[in-house]
């Protein structure tokens, strides 16, 4: 790729236009992604202009730019994503509809859980989960499964980082989160009272596939001081009906 005068590939600078939206912020004029993606105003209109011709990115009539939605189509059509999704649909339909509690999908990605799908009814309670969002692997359920049952190596990094609290009960010591990883291990699902807030408790267990791999947590996202064996009956049903699908339509 040709490099600009700052050294930075079409790519860099490419990936740095697209990472200034977020999961808040998803409208910005060409002048805020450029400051935010710390790129001369002149570049960042041409490369905006660009992105916005091959409809990468969408002007509304206030000139405000979007993520367009050949973009989206483009990174889900031929993704490993879509098919895990798509396999793990019916069953997560299932048991949001037996729970009434959010019921979500995630996978490991970059050090951190991603989450491929949230299914919620109104009366559903707190959740600070989004989908293609993220959450950080000590502090949410699914993110104790993926990292539980998770490489040596992964595990070792993310125990020798500094572990952020997200809450006042976020597992914020590496002997701490050792051993709960050992429980997750011991007892097949990861249970996370308060971790991420205060009023909810999350709820997860592995996804396997036909090798044994753990490759996605499904989870529920529980109102603090409700009961977590009825969920988790749920949760491994779905689980294993989501490997044999994977296996049977993969
Ligand atoms: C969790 O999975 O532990 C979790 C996720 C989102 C929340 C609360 C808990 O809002």
């Amino acid at each position: 790729m040709a490099n600009s005068p700052s050294g930075d590939s079409v790519t860099d600078r490419l990936l740095r236009v697209l990472e200034t939206f977020t999961p808040t912020r998803t409208v910005q004029t060409a002048a805020e992604i450029g400051r935010r993606a710390g790129l001369p105003t002149s570049t960042a209109h041409r490369l905006v202009g660009e992105l916005v011709e091959a409809g990468l990115l969408e002007r509304d009539e206030d000139r405000r730019i979007r993520i367009g939605m050949r973009l989206w189509e483009l990174a889900t059509r031929s993704s490993q994503a879509l098919r895990l999704r798509q396999a793990a649909m019916p069953s997560m339909e299932r048991v949001q509809a037996r729970i009434h509690e959010h019921t979500q999908l995630a996978i490991l990605e970059q050090d951190e859980a991603l989450f491929l799908e949230r299914l919620s009814s109104p009366d559903s309670g707190a959740n600070v989960t989004r989908v293609a969002g993220r959450l950080p692997l000590h502090a949410s359920s699914s993110g104790l499964v993926l990292l539980a049952f998770g490489s040596r190596e992964l595990q070792e990094r993310i125990l020798a980082a500094p572990l952020a609290p997200v809450s006042r009960e976020t597992l914020t010591d590496a002997g701490a989160l050792r051993r709960k990883l050992a429980e997750v291990r011991r007892l097949g699902h990861a249970i996370a009272p308060g971790y991420i807030e205060a009023v909810s408790t999350g709820a997860a267990v592995p996804i396997r596939d036909e090798t044994g791999t753990v490759i996605a947590a499904l989870s529920a996202v529980l109102p603090r001081d409700a009961a977590v064996d009825p969920p988790l009956v749920e949760l491994h049903g779905a689980a294993r009906e989501i490997a044999a699908a994977l296996r049977d339509h993969g």
